[in-house]
């Protein structure tokens, strides 16, 4: 047996954070002056609140983004990892979308009413994602919430069920977690009146008895799940979960969606077409529209019967399902391009090789530095885990996350020119990132590893 690598000592961490943070500060005078001058008139000084939760000391401001080149307030450059989390996981203003906004901004943006891009964007969806009936939303936290509607309505059952440690975006519904085995609302919530516990059950992602158990009632319209769990670190479905998770939802009566927002990372069809998955629903948020807010929902013929036999006996009124910029003809013109054009196999498939190698590049460098983690891997996205092993559920996720080292990780990165995510150290491949970004990436983190192992980098330049 192999004695597991030590722990870094925790003083190593505080002092690689400290330096790192220093350093950033002296780095960036223009960034920390408009975080000034923006601490005027925005919450916490951002556009968006969460934007300052990157564990820098103040917000890095961005001026330009292509491809994977990023440029910031101060004038450096950097090698983008990080693709807005996913948003612009296909690159940043790929130039077929920046054709397309300029086509369409000459033509009318939004008009309430479906325009010339509207037959073709539905086939496409359909020979896709082999779903043959869709909706546009802006977000896709507008698509999962509008798919819990019609799961609903479409059961006449009023819970849903999500995996511990999951996140599907500001879902009201789904946050719920487990803790010592029962359920709560999670801890944090602004504003949150209900006790959500009454219409949403939770179970650990990978746990079949429990689902079973959940399930049995026959009460659950719908399980919400990603088919890789990708907001917790990275959780990936023991061999055989996914049929289970399938043949029971069929067995009582239970719609299942599969949210694909992060893992359409695994293949121009997601997890779902990699993987021969047969969700009731689908959903897909973020590139879709290659930046541009836009996200998809589909689902199945069988689920199609259930919600038109609904909607012919609905009491008349608001649906309360949908919004008016939603379907809108920009994001169509910029949804057709990213389908006819990115959403295919050679695009992916470049990528995909880069992506693996990235992925034994990053184990290489854990072993050299002899480092209590492991590294996974969902098609072009790959995480460190600060863990020798991979958790099997979100609760192993979160106990293994350690914020300190991804933090301490991301700001040695970003002060070297290189942008990964600040929370678990997320890493993307796209189709315009190149070896040489990959071999960049590998040399800075030897540093970075060198640091916290105290052990000569690996990699020679
Ligand atoms: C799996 C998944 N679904 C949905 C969402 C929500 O996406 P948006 O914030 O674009 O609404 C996210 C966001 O991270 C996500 O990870």
């Amino acid at each position: 047996m192999t004695a597991s690598p030590p722990a870094i000592p925790s003083g190593r961490i505080t002092a690689m954070l400290q330096s790192e943070r220093a350093r950033f500060e002296e780095r960036n005078p223009c960034s920390g002056a408009l975080a000034q001058r923006t601490a005027a008139h925005w919450l916490r000084g951002v556009p968006m609140h969460w934007m300052v939760d990157w564990g820098t000391p103040f917000p890095l401001f961005i001026e330009a983004a292509q491809g994977v080149a990023l440029t910031d307030a101060d004038g450096h450059a950097y090698v983008d990892f990080c693709l807005g989390d996913t948003g612009a996981m296909f690159g940043h203003s790929p130039p077929a979308i920046a054709d397309a906004i300029t086509r369409q901004a000459a033509r009318g943006l939004t008009t309430m009413l479906p325009g010339p891009d509207t037959a073709i964007v539905g086939e496409l969806l359909s020979r896709r994602f082999k779903l043959p009936f869709w909706q546009v939303t802006a977000t896709a936290s507008d698509a999962n919430r509008s798919v819990i509607r019609w799961a609903r309505g479409a059961t006449g059952r009023a819970k849903i069920l999500v995996m511990q440690g999951c996140y599907h975006g500001a879902v009201d519904d789904t946050f719920v977690t487990l803790e010592n085995g029962r359920p709560r609302n999670r801890p944090g919530l602004v504003g949150e009146v209900r006790d959500v516990t009454q219409h949403t059950a939770v179970v650990e992602f990978n746990d079949i008895p429990a689902l079973e158990k959940a399930l049995a009632g026959e009460d659950i319209a719908l399980v919400l799940a990603e088919p890789v769990m990708t907001n917790c670190g990275m959780v990936l479905p023991d061999p055989g979960y996914h049929d289970a998770l399938r043949a029971l939802t069929r067995k009582y009566g239970t719609l299942l969606c599969i949210d694909e927002t992060h893992t359409i990372s695994s293949g121009p069809g997601g997890y779902t077409a990699t993987h021969g998955l047969d969700p009731d629903f689908f959903v897909l948020g973020k590139p879709i529209a290659g930046g541009v807010p836009a996200a998809i929902y589909g689902w199945s013929a069988p689920v199609d019967a259930l919600i038109k036999a609904y909607l012919g006996n609905r009491e008349p009124g608001y649906s309360g399902i949908g919004t008016t910029l939603s379907g809108n003809a920009l994001q169509l013109a910029c949804m057709r391009v990213v389908l006819e054009q990115i959403l295919t196999d050679d695009v992916y498939g470049a990528a995909m090789s880069l992506a693996e190698s990235l992925q034994a590049g990053l184990r290489d460098l854990i072993t050299h530095h002899n480092l209590p983690w492991s590294v996974v891997r969902v098609g072009l996205r790959a995480e460190i885990v600060a863990a020798s092993q991979l958790p099997r559920n979100g609760t192993e996720a979160l106990l293994f996350a350690h914020s300190e080292v991804e933090h301490a990780l991301h700001l040695f990165c970003l002060n070297r020119g290189v942008l990964i995510t600040p929370f678990h150290n997320m890493m993307l491949v796209c189709p315009q990132t190149r070896a040489e970004h990959v071999a960049r990436l590998l040399d800075v983190l030897d540093h970075g590893m060198s640091v916290l192992s105290s052990r000569p980098i690996m990699r020679s330049n």
